[in-house]
């Protein structure tokens, strides 16, 4: 019989500038899944690859004085040696300047012409050029600037394609509010609500002021215009409309399309609107996550340098990274990067926990059998408990996979890690160990031990691919004992297995040590214009401590928060301040939407006398600092502080 297929995409990524962790979080998580479903079985396709047309790549290779050609052919370079680094097992790398992509987007476009679903008309519209997008005025937002990256927008006319959305209007809205294609799904009445309700609109689908793209063959001064080109990578890559592959029939439609929230739109609804158009099946769901924010900001190229993957990776190692990216971002809402809360994940979860699991049950094989368990057994008190949790690992873990909750799957392996050192404390092998009639109990401690070791670094061999076979090797498993289905039962090391004492799986770092080093790095590879042009104020006067003792400083978080109406720059906080709540107004509304903040932990200045704003009171002050560009950036202080956490 043939084996069930599993199709899986990341977003084609713009090769623009180097990747950075922030194009890390996507192709990770595709990767871990892949590898699961792999190991479950399935025919695997996963396909990763590069966005490599547009005015801005056009742009760039011409500052750089070579063609545009060139230019992405290094910076892909770039891409695929991150991609080994991170042992990402892509099954298919597509670029959108291969020529079998190229003559099937043409093909593609011909044929959404000829259905009379693309028709040439004239673009009058604001034009946002680093997102590369036309928006409507009520698609601005109340700045009237560009609603993805908030920056101007100029005004522009040309003649151009449309592709026309409103013949799907009512189908979308079907499959986004009674499906599970969108997940999360609490987004799905926003997207309606935002570009459905108010009439879906033709979307401009060619340009002609730039030349870097694939041309309209009925009408060459045209080129293909973004979406139309990248998005159809997710089927030309299977040999749609070109000869190169032919694997369209077997894996399409595709199981999960994984994207960050900036563009679930075009895949929400561009994507679902040009396959119906084509009469093709829709994918069955689109996996939307946040960004990973750093100090509250998108990462981006910019911050590449604070968190460059391969710096990361050459002092903590590829995995280490991956589970840490991967635990902390939950599908939907951001996560927020620091070196400071890896460093302490790492040291927690994978030194104190899993290494620590692993070397102290090997270590005992090793101190009280001479590495090889003797067959006689005795079970006893705790045995049950940890036996069924470990027995029902694999089902959990498989429904988080299957919803695309990787954060969600880590923390349930991670409760099993728990559980199981937890059970060295209660059956305390020490103590079995000097007594020469406790043998038999002390081998079913170990045993019951490796085997739940087993069954973790299986589960999540995975997601952190390099290092589980050093587990493997330790606890004595062979390769042909580690799958899917073994995962799934207790029993399987032979009684008399074999351990090997080896090097630590994941050392503890030194934190404070650690930091400093990272800063040092980062002072190095910063990029000198850093500030942008940006002039540090004068500083004030000083003060005395008694001074600044006066001002009462608290971290707080904030539960809701509503934009104040009739006012374009104010917010409404509800904030839990530790000491009862208070209501908060400031005037960050033009950098930051409502639920950009909502969950996130602020500094508040919190004896300030209360003041009315627009007719709202205020009760206090939230920190922010000035941004190079005259903008409010706030401050947010690590999410594990308590609220009301006074700031000194
Ligand atoms: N080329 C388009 C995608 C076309 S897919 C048919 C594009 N490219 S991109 O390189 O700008 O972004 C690719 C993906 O990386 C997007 O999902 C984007 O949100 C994601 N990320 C870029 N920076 C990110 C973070 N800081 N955090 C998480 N994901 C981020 O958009």
């Amino acid at each position: 019989m043939d084996k069930k297929t599993f199709y899986i995409t990341t977003p084609i990524y713009y090769p623009s500038g180097n990747p950075h962790i922030g194009h890390c979080y996507t192709t990770v998580a595709c990767d871990s899944v892949a590898r699961y479903k792999r190991m479950q079985g399935y025919d695997v396709m996963f396909l990763t690859g590069t966005d490599e047309h547009g005015q801005k790549i056009e742009e760039k290779a011409k500052a750089d004085g070579v063609t545009p050609k060139e230019y992405v052919d290094v910076k892909v370079a770039q891409f695929k040696k991150l991609w080994d680094y991170m042992n990402i097992s892509y099954d298919r790398y597509i670029r959108t300047t291969d020529d079998y992509h190229v003559k099937a987007v043409q093909t593609i476009f011909n044929r959404l012409y000829e259905k009379g679903y693309i028709y040439k008309g004239e673009y009058t519209g604001k034009y946002c050029t680093p997102c590369e997008s036309f928006w409507t005025e009520s698609q601005l937002d109340e700045n009237g600037c560009c609603p993805e990256c908030h920056r101007e927008v100029k005004e522009a006319k040309e003649e151009a394609y449309f592709f026309k959305m409103s013949p799907f209007a009512d189908r979308i809205e079907k499959l986004l509010l009674e499906t599970d294609y969108l997940r999360p799904k609490y987004r799905a009445q926003e997207l309606v609500n935002n570009f459905i309700k108010t009439g879906l609109e033709d979307l401009c689908v060619s340009r002609t002021s730039f030349k870097w793209g694939i041309p309209v063959t009925f009408d060459e001064k045209h080129v293909v215009y973004v979406w139309i080109d990248a998005l159809s990578n997710y089927i030309t890559a299977l040999g749609y409309e070109n000869e190169e592959y032919d694997d369209y029939k077997k894996y399409w439609p595709a199981d999960v399309h994984m994207v960050a929230k900036d563009i679930m739109r075009f895949h929400a609804i561009i994507w679902p609107a040009m396959l119906m158009a084509l009469d093709e099946p829709l994918p069955k769901h689109l996996a939307v996550h946040g960004w990973i924010t750093f100090n509250g900001q998108k990462m981006s190229k910019s911050l590449g340098n604070v968190v460059d993957p391969f710096i990361l990776g050459e002092r903590y190692g590829a995995d280490a990274i991956r589970y840490h990216i991967m635990r902390e971002m939950a599908l939907g809402a951001d996560s927020s990067f620091s070196n400071e809360i890896m460093i302490n994940r790492i040291n927690s979860d994978l030194a104190n926990g899993l290494g620590n699991l692993v070397s102290r049950t090997v270590a005992m094989a090793d101190k009280y059998f001479g590495g090889t368990l003797p067959e006689d057994r005795e079970a006893g008190e705790f045995d049950d408990d940890l036996i069924t949790q470990a027995k029902a690992l694999r089902e959990k873990v498989d429904g988080f996979v299957d919803q695309t909750q990787l954060n969600n799957a880590l923390a349930a392996i991670f409760e099993l890690v728990s559980r199981a050192n937890k059970y060295i404390d209660e059956t305390a092998p020490w103590v079995l160990g000097k007594d020469e009639s406790k043998k038999a109990r002390l081998a079913s401690v170990l045993y019951n031990l490796l085997e739940t070791i087993r069954i973790i670094s299986t589960l999540l061999s995975p997601f952190m691919p390099s290092t589980m076979p050093k587990v493997w090797e330790q606890i004595g498993a062979d390769k042909e004992l580690i799958t899917y289905e073994n995962a799934g039962s207790f029993g399987v090391l032979p009684a008399d297995v074999r351990v090997n004492r080896g090097e630590i799986i994941f050392p503890r770092i030194d934190v404070e040590k650690e930091i400093e080093a990272l800063n040092e790095i980062i002072g190095k590879n910063a990029p000198k214009e850093d500030n942008g042009g940006f002039e540090a104020p004068q500083q004030l006067p000083e003060i005395d401590i008694e001074d600044f003792a006066k001002v009462d400083i608290r971290v707080a978080q904030v539960r809701e928060c509503e934009k104040v109406k009739k006012s374009k720059k104010l917010l409404k906080l509800q904030l839990d301040d530790g000491m009862g709540g208070r209501q908060v107004v400031s005037g960050i509304a033009q950098w930051y939407k409502p639920e950009d903040l909502v969950g996130k932990k602020i500094q508040l200045i919190a004896n300030l006398k209360p003041v009315m704003l627009c007719g709202v009171e205020s009760q206090g002050m939230i920190c922010a600092a000035d941004g190079k560009d005259g903008s409010a950036v706030v401050i947010f202080p690590d999410q594990n502080l308590p609220n009301g956490a006074k700031i000194r």
